[in-house]
């Protein structure tokens, strides 16, 4: 067994992944591999919980996880694996659902926003992601779980499920059944607005491609993208102006993907106008994406090589999270599985 924290994390494997899931969550990742146990999953059945098409899912789910590899996660020290091909995340799931209240769910925001959008066509999938979501977390004794600030509500949510519903009630107070996770949130990236308005966030879901970066986005793309992004009638790039949401976004983007950093960045561009500044966040973000999609294009062209990478990390997977469905099981009286 190791000593080291564990850390578990996943994203869905819905369309393009973009800058925002890169800057909030997966560029995270990679420098916690040194230090911690890592597991790093593609949300696949979380994928389903909005109507999705069939003949896309398998092959998004292999881009996804073509995307944290190329990202700089590293299957030799961290397991890399499918959601759905670990069958306790579901079995778990039902566990939990059946302690956790109702109205814990209809209050998550993220819920209410997506079942907005949704209309007349809600599943109770929807409702009940984030008890999937505590489930894939807490079968792993995850001590942290690197997520964007959007998720924050849904890892309270695991954290009470996992102390008040379980622990609380199944096990004796010395032996939790069950790790309490911790979120961790990075300041920097956390949330990474849209290009087109810089007071929502970059999000998949927009139907303004121009709103976002897709991390496979060409140079050409990125560029135009950046070039058509919104701006105002101010000279000079500045931070934390409330007036300026556009201002911040985009010269916190530079001072990321450029790797010069905050201070530097805002001295370097305060005497700046839009049409200086633009061209010169064009080239950081080309240029910061551009590793990334040479390793992304070279892992691809590899026969065998990825779903050899997910065999061995479900198997890892597998191990763990069935040891922690077979204690919370016992300990909620059900008969041994085998
Ligand atoms: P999703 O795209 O909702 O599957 O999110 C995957 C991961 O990316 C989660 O950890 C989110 O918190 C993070 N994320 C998504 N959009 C953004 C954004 N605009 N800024 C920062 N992080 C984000
Ligand atoms: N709900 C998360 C999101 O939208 C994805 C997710 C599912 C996740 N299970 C997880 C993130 C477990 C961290 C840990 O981004």
């Amino acid at each position: 067994m190791s000593a080291r924290p564990r850390v578990l994390s996943g994203v869905q494997p819905t369309g393009a992944l973009h800058l925002g899931n890169w800057l909030g969550a997966i560029r995270n990742w990679v420098s916690l591999q040194d230090d911690h146990d890592t597991f790093f999953c593609v949300v696949d059945l979380h994928a389903i919980t909005v109507p999705h098409d069939p003949a896309l899912l398998a092959e998004n789910t292999r881009r996804t996880a073509a995307l944290y590899l190329a990202s700089g996660i590293d299957p030799e020290r961290s397991s890399v694996f499918v959601q759905s091909q670990v069958t306790a995340h579901s079995e778990l799931t039902w566990l939990l659902n059946c302690v956790t209240p109702l109205n814990w769910l209809e209050r998550m925001i993220q819920f209410k926003e997506k079942a907005r959008k949704q209309g007349e066509n809600v599943s109770v999938g929807l409702l009940d992601y984030p008890v999937l979501m505590a489930a894939d977390i807490l079968l792993y004794d995850a001590d942290l779980v690197p997520v964007g600030e959007d998720q924050k509500q849904h890892l309270e949510l695991a954290r009470d499920i996992a102390q008040q519903r379980i622990n609380a009630r199944f096990a004796p107070e010395d032996r939790p059944l069950l790790k309490v996770p911790e979120p961790l949130i990075l300041a920097e990236g956390a949330r990474v607005m849209s290009l087109q308005d810089g007071r929502s966030k970059m999000s998949k879901s927009d139907p303004n491609e121009g709103s976002r970066l897709n991390l496979l986005d060409p140079p050409e793309l990125i560029t135009r993208k950046i070039k058509r992004a919104k701006t105002d009638p101010v000279l000079g790039l500045e931070f934390g102006n409330p007036e300026r949401p556009e201002a911040d976004n985009l010269l916190g983007l530079y001072a990321l993907l450029s790797g010069v950093g905050r201070e530097v960045a805002a001295r370097e561009c305060a005497p700046m106008g839009w049409g200086q500044f633009k061209p010169l966040l064009a080239e950081a973000a080309v240029e910061a994406l551009r590793p990334l999609q040479e390793r992304y294009a070279a892992i691809l062209a590899e026969p065998g090589y990825l779903d050899q990478v997910l065999r061995s990390g479900r198997e890892r997977a597998s191990a763990v999270a069935e040891a922690s469905l077979e204690r919370v099981r016992a300990a909620m009286g059900f008969l041994p599985s085998r």
